[in-house]
């Protein structure tokens, strides 16, 4: 079946059919970008696990590749589960999660290791070490790097016995033996029934540890999607402990969509992908591309730079290589402004220079972004396709509101806030192909917009 216009993402990674989630084994190799992605290639449900393929030189611009790894073996029979990529020796190392049921139907999880010469076919070297004591079968997600001394540390998200969330950290001197070293962080239990896909961040000024707690309660404007992805900041110890403290965990998007982030570093910046999606089934079902046989994206890579303890997440530059001519529209926001977007593939960039008061924009016929001058906040608008109902995230920022970049597709919207001090990923879904609409109802004279047609 074919991606309908009014839906389908140009820009963005999406599957050539079937359902993708997490962002996988991202990795720098043989002079290309590396992705992988879950990929469900025989049906719109999460069954069938396997890791799709993309290449690129630019980040931009991707090609497909074959499927990377598939189930095969026993310890992976039932799904290649999430984890990361690591380049050694000019071999491309990917660390994954298998995933099995047995014949009893007792569920089980082995972490493996596939290698490549070549970036395009993979060898597995089967399960890495037997699962840990005191664990129940949720273990899995591995990441991998390596420190400066040569050691390799291995962190890979996990469940206690006690049904609480945990990571935990390995070592190995030769990627092929690892020994446990017990919890990455010391907590007391409290967060969440389980974290999936670990990761840390390595920055001059200190580390941080990203991970997606599934479990944790609403509180006020924070952890309203059913599971969240978030980061604290800490150092890691040359003993494999990150020494941080739960309490400053940080959401790292504001949006409805976002999910099971990954990065990679290459030279010296750190880019994330996430997976633009909340994990929730009955959501997920009532997603019109099914109809079409495809459902999910990933977000655009962002870059991820650690200011004074918060995580900035920015859009790539290289992302301007998507804009088809110089400028589309530049001008001044006069009381309430009205423009057509160039196409449904867009940027939108709006600089505040004289804010005095509240302003409300609206995209498109669907995504409303409210600012509360007084508060300092942004609320995003959109709606739930599953209930018909309007539905907001809210996010109070720190600095004054400069800047708002927006990447617009069919039916997807990424809101940068202030060079990334806040972003907002969202999909959502109108018939209307060719709704172009923006309205902005502000002051006279608070600032400028940009827009730009994207490629198609
Ligand atoms: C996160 C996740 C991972 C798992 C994968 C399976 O979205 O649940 O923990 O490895 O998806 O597709």
């Amino acid at each position: 079946m074919n991606k309908s216009d009014a839906y389908n993402l140009k820009y963005h990674i999406t599957p050539p059919y079937g359902l993708l989630n997490d962002p996988n084994g991202l990795a720098y190799f043989n002079h290309q970008y590396h992705v992988f992605y879950q990929w469900n290639p025989k049906g719109t449900e999460h069954k069938n696990k396997c890791w799709g393929h993309v290449v690129s030189s630019d980040l931009v611009h991707w090609q497909r590749k074959s499927v990377a790894l598939e189930p095969s073996e026993w310890y992976d029979k039932d799904g290649i589960y999430s984890g990361g990529g690591i380049v050694h020796n000019e071999k491309l190392y990917l660390f994954y999660t298998g995933n099995v049921i047995r014949d009893d139907g007792v569920k089980e999880s082995y972490q493996c290791a596939a290698i490549s010469e070549d970036g395009e076919y993979f060898q597995k070297i089967g399960p890495l070490f037997e699962h840990p004591k005191g664990y129940t079968r949720h273990v899995r997600d591995p990441k991998v790097w390596r420190d400066q001394h040569g050691n390799w540390w291995l962190i890979v998200g996990a469940q206690r016995e006690d049904l609480t969330g945990d990571t935990l950290i390995y070592k190995s001197k030769n990627l092929s033996e690892w020994e446990c070293q017990g919890s990455f962080v010391d907590h007391d239990h409290q967060f969440g029934y389980m974290w999936e896909c670990p990761d840390v961040l390595h920055f001059a000024e200190n580390d941080v540890f990203v991970f997606s707690p599934q479990g944790l309660p609403e509180r006020g404007e924070y952890y309203k999607n059913p599971n969240q992805s978030g980061y604290i900041v800490g150092k890691l110890s040359n003993t494999g402990k990150f020494n941080g403290n739960l309490s400053d965990f940080k959401e790292l998007d504001r949006g409805f969509d976002f999910y099971a982030p990954q990065s990679f570093k290459v030279n010296d910046r750190t880019i994330m992908f996430g997976w633009m999606s909340a994990m929730n089934e009955e959501a997920e079902r009532a997603v019109p591309t099914i109809q079409e046989g495809w459902i999910h994206a990933l977000t655009l890579p962002r870059e991820v730079v650690l200011m004074n303890g918060v995580l900035y997440q920015k859009p790539l530059p290289e992302l301007q290589l998507l804009r088809l001519d110089d400028m589309h529209y530049k001008g001044e926001i006069q009381n309430n402004s009205e423009w057509l977007l160039p196409s449904t593939q867009a940027e939108l960039i709006v600089h505040f220079s004289l804010l005095t008061e509240n302003f409300k924009m609206i995209i498109r016929d669907a995504v409303q972004i409210d600012y509360d001058w007084e508060q300092n906040s942004l609320t995003v608008w959109r709606t739930n396709w599953l209930t018909g109902e309007r539905e907001y995230r809210k996010a109070t920022l720190n600095n004054k509101l400069a800047e708002m970049q927006i990447f617009i597709e069919s039916s997807s919207l990424e809101l940068f806030v202030n060079e990334g001090e806040e972003v907002f990923s969202l999909r959502y879904f109108i018939e209307d192909a060719d709704q172009r609409n923006v309205l902005l109802e502000a002051g006279d004279n608070v600032g400028e917009v940009r827009m730009y047609q994207l490629q198609e």
